[in-house]
C-alpha cells in the first residue's frame, strides 16, 4: 500500500515519467488529422522490409530514410519468417524485429506496423506458412477454424512483442494495419475481420490506432473495411488524388486522409520487363497528396533481395525474380538515386528536413571472374542431401505431404514399358509446380513448366530410370490461389497411363551446401557431347549439376569486404550460396534480372570465400569459359526471353471476381 503511494508521488514529479505517460497516439476526427502526444500529426513515410535486408545494412538504410525527411518508415511482418515449423519461432538475426524497432526509435522514426497475418508483399505465400496447407482444403484469409487456430497462436506471440513498442508505450510504433486489402480477396468474410480486430484489440489494448487498407475503389473498401478499424485506400502515381481520397472518403467520411501504399515504383516478374516509374510522375502526385494535407507511405522507398526462396508469385503463374529493387528511391543495395533526391525536394516543401551530411552509397568492387568446377549431380548426391532417405508412394506426393516447404524435391520412377518412339510425358492437370528438370538414365530429356510447358516426349526402354527433380519456384502471393502447393501435385502420365511407383526424395540442400558435404563427381571425365562445331548454339540440357568455386579477396587494398554483384556469363538457371549463405535464384537466360546482389558482410577477408551453383539447365563448363564473375554495376533491366504472360499490369488490383 505505502509503496503505491510513493510511486504515484514519484510520477507526480518526475517530469520525464509524467511526459512519458501522456505519450498518446489518435485519429482526430473533428480536425481530420492524427494526433500526436495532442497535437496534429501528419506522417510522411516509407515501407523498408526488414527481411528483404541484412541486419548489418538496417541503420544505414533507415539513416538514408531519415534524412530524406521522412518521420515514420512503415514495416511488414511476414508469419512464414518467424515461424518455419508450427511452434518454431524464429526472432534471432535478421529476423530480430525488436532490433529493428529499437534502431527506428533512436534514429528518430516512427514506425507503421504491418503484422497481417496475411502481407502479399510478393512474399512466398503472402507470408503465410506452407505448413497451414496440412489441412489440405483449408480456406486461408477466413474464419476456417483451422486457420484461425494458427492464427490465434501466432499473434499470441508477435502481438505482445509489439505492444511493448507501441507508442503510448513508451515505442515506435503509432499504427497497426489488421490484414492487407483484404476487399481484394474473393472470401469477403466478415467475421474472420471482426475475430482479427477483437485479436488484436485483446492483445494491444483499447487506445492503439488500428487500421486496414484497401485500393482507392468502394469495391474494396467494401470488404476490406470493418467498424473500429481506421479505413485508408492505396494507389499509384498518375491516380487522380482527389477521385482516391473520395473512396477513403465513403469509408471514413472524417479523419485523416492516409495513402498507406503510394507507388515509388513497381514489382518484376521473371520474363517480363523490368519495371520503371519516372520520377516526374512520383513527384507531381506526391505534391498533390501533401498539398492536400495527406499522409503518405511510399511503397517502397527501399525493396531490397528476396534472398533464399522468398519471393513470391503472382497468378496465372508469374514469379518474382530476386531482385526487389522496386525502382525505389534508394536501390536494392541502399543507393541514393536521382528519386531519392526528388522526393527529398517535395518533401523540403512541407516540412523540415534534417540537417548534416547523407550516408554514402556503399561502395561496390568487382572482384573478377571465379573459375567453377562440376561436382556431382542432384542424383548422384542423395547421399548427402537425403539423410533420411526415400519415400515410397503409388502416387506422387507434394512437397508438404513431405514435410518440405521450400526448394527441391526429387520424385523418381521408371519407365513401366518400352517407349521407343517419342512418346507423350504430359503434365494434364497442369499439375508441375512449378518447373520440372526430367532425365531418363541420367541423360536430360527436357524441361516440364508450370502453365507454359505441359508435356514433352520423351524416349526410352522399359527399367529405365526416370528422375525428376522439382523446383518450388515460390508460392503465389496474391489472389484466390495462394492455397499452391508445391511438387507434382497432380499425376503425370505417360502415354495414356497414369505414372505410379514413385521414390521420392526431399532434399535438404541448404543443410548440405552449409556443412560443405557436396563432392566432385569420381567419374571425374565429363563426357557431354563437346563436338566443338564453329557455331556455337545454346548447349543442350544437362541434369541439375552442383558447381563451385573459391576466391580470396587480395591484401592491401583497404576497405574490402565491399559489396558486389555476381553474374553467370552462358549459365542458364539456378540457385546460388555464397560461404552457405542461399543468395537465391538466377535466371540470366529469362530475364530481366542478370545480377544477384552480394552484400559485403558475406564475404571474407581472411579466408578463401567459397561459390556454390546449383545449375538446373546447362552450364557453360564443357564448351565455354566455366565462370561465374563479380561486377561492381547491377543489371536488373535486361529482357532475354518473354513469357507472353502478363500478370499484374501496373499498379492495377485484378481478381476482384
Ligand atoms: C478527378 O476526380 C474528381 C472527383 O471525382 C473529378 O471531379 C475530376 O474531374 C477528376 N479529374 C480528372 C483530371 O479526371
Ligand atoms: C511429340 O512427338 C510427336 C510425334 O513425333 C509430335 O507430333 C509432337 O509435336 C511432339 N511433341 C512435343 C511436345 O515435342
Ligand atoms: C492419381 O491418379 C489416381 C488414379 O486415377 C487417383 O486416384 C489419384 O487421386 C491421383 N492423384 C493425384 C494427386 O492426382
Ligand atoms: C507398382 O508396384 C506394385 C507393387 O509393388 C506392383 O504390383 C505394380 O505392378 C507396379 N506398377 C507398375 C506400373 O509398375
Ligand atoms: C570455404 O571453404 C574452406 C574449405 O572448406 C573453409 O576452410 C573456409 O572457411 C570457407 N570459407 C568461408 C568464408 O566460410
Ligand atoms: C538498363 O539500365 C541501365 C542503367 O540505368 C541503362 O543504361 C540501360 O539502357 C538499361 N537497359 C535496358 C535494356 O533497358
Amino acid at each position: 500500500m505505502t509503496a503505491g503511494v510513493g510511486l504515484t508521488v514519484l510520477l507526480l514529479i518526475l517530469p520525464s515519467v509524467t511526459y512519458a505517460l501522456t505519450s498518446s497516439f489518435s485519429v482526430d476526427y473533428r480536425q481530420n488529422c492524427f494526433l500526436k502526444d495532442g497535437e496534429p500529426f501528419r506522417y510522411i513515410s516509407g515501407s523498408i522490409h526488414y527481411s528483404r535486408i541484412p541486419r548489418v545494412y538496417w541503420k544505414d538504410r533507415l539513416l538514408k530514410m531519415y534524412m530524406a525527411g521522412l518521420n515514420a518508415i512503415q514495416t511488414y511482418v511476414p508469419w512464414n519468417f518467424h515461424e518455419p515449423v508450427p511452434g518454431q519461432y524464429d526472432f534471432s538475426g535478421d529476423r530480430d524485429l525488436e532490433h529493428f524497432l529499437q534502431l527506428c526509435q533512436d534514429i528518430g522514426l516512427l514506425v507503421i506496423m504491418r503484422p497481417g497475418p496475411y502481407i502479399c508483399a510478393e512474399w512466398d505465400m503472402g507470408g503465410l506458412p506452407a505448413w497451414l496447407l496440412k489441412k489440405k482444403d483449408i480456406v486461408l484469409r477466413s474464419s476456417d477454424p483451422d486457420y484461425l487456430t494458427a492464427v490465434d497462436k501466432w499473434m499470441g506471440k508477435l502481438l505482445p512483442i509489439i505492444k511493448r513498442y507501441l507508442y503510448q508505450n513508451g515505442g515506435p510504433i503509432i499504427t497497426v494495419q489488421v490484414e492487407n486489402e483484404y476487399g481484394s480477396y474473393f472470401a469477403c468474410d466478415f467475421n474472420y475481420m471482426r475475430h482479427l480486430s477483437q485479436l488484436f484489440r485483446a492483445h494491444l489494448g483499447d487506445e492503439v490506432v488500428l487500421f486496414t487498407t484497401d485500393g482507392a475503389g468502394v469495391g474494396y473498401l467494401k470488404c476490406g473495411s470493418l467498424q473500429g478499424l481506421y479505413a485508408t485506400v492505396d494507389f499509384g502515381p498518375g491516380s487522380n488524388v482527389t477521385a482516391a481520397f473520395e473512396a477513403q472518403r465513403h469509408a471514413e467520411p472524417r479523419g485523416p486522409l492516409v495513402n498507406s501504399e503510394f507507388y515509388a515504383g513497381w514489382l518484376d516478374h521473371w520474363g517480363g520487363k523490368h519495371s520503371v516509374v519516372p520520377t516526374a510522375a512520383i513527384v507531381k502526385s506526391l505534391n498533390e497528396i501533401l498539398g492536400m494535407g495527406a499522409n503518405v507511405n511510399l511503397y517502397m522507398f527501399i525493396g531490397g533481395t528476396n534472398f533464399g526462396y522468398w519471393n513470391g508469385a503472382n497468378s496465372p503463374y508469374g514469379p518474382q525474380p530476386t531482385s526487389y529493387d522496386y525502382d525505389a528511391p534508394l536501390t536494392e543495395a541502399g543507393d541514393l538515386t536521382d528519386k531519392y533526391f526528388a522526393i527529398r525536394e517535395v518533401i523540403k516543401m512541407y516540412k523540415d528536413i534534417p540537417e548534416g551530411m547523407l550516408p554514402p552509397s556503399t561502395p561496390k568492387f568487382a572482384y573478377g571472374q571465379v573459375q567453377m568446377k562440376k561436382l556431382k549431380t542432384v542424383t548422384e548426391s542423395l547421399d548427402v542431401l537425403s539423410l533420411s532417405g526415400p519415400v515410397k508412394t503409388l502416387y506422387p506426393p507434394t512437397f508438404t505431404e513431405m514435410n518440405q516447404a521450400f526448394g527441391f524435391m526429387l520424385y523418381q520412377t521408371v519407365l513401366p514399358v518400352n517407349c521407343l518412339k517419342p512418346t507423350p510425358l504430359s503434365s494434364p492437370l497442369n499439375g508441375v509446380h512449378d518447373r520440372a528438370y526430367i532425365s531418363i538414365d541420367g541423360i536430360s530429356a527436357g524441361i516440364l513448366e508450370r502453365n507454359k510447358a505441359l508435356t514433352m516426349n520423351i524416349t526410352g526402354k522399359a527399367g529405365s530410370r526416370v528422375d525428376i527433380l522439382v523446383e518450388n519456384m515460390g508460392r503465389i502471393n496474391y489472389g484466390r490461389e495462394i492455397n499452391d502447393f508445391k511438387g507434382l501435385v497432380f499425376n503425370l502420365t505417360l502415354g495414356a497411363d497414369v505414372l505410379v511407383n514413385w521414390t521420392v526424395y526431399s532434399l535438404s540442400i541448404d543443410e548440405a551446401v552449409r556443412e560443405g558435404l557436396l563432392s566432385a563427381s569420381s567419374s571425374s571425365v565429363s563426357i557431354s557431347a563437346s563436338t566443338s562445331l564453329t557455331t556455337t548454339p545454346p548447349p543442350a540440357l544437362s541434369p541439375p549439376t552442383f558447381y563451385a568455386g573459391s576466391f580470396h579477396i587480395p591484401d592491401g587494398i583497404p576497405d574490402l569486404p565491399q559489396d558486389t554483384y555476381i553474374q553467370f556469363p552462358n549459365w542458364r538457371k539456378g540457385q546460388v550460396w555464397i560461404n552457405g549463405f542461399n543468395l537465391g535464384r538466377y535466371w540470366p537466360s529469362r530475364g530481366p534480372q542478370v545480377t544477384l546482389f552480394v552484400p559485403a558482410h558475406l564475404l571474407s577477408t581472411s579466408v578463401q570465400n567459397n561459390i556454390t551453383v546449383l545449375e538446373l539447365e546447362a552450364a557453360p563448363c564443357s564448351s565455354g569459359s566455366c565462370v561465374v564473375e563479380f561486377t561492381d554495376t547491377p543489371v536488373i533491366n535486361a529482357t532475354v526471353k518473354t513469357t507472353g504472360q502478363h500478370t499484374r499490369r501496373l499498379f492495377e488490383k485484378q481478381d476482384l471476381l
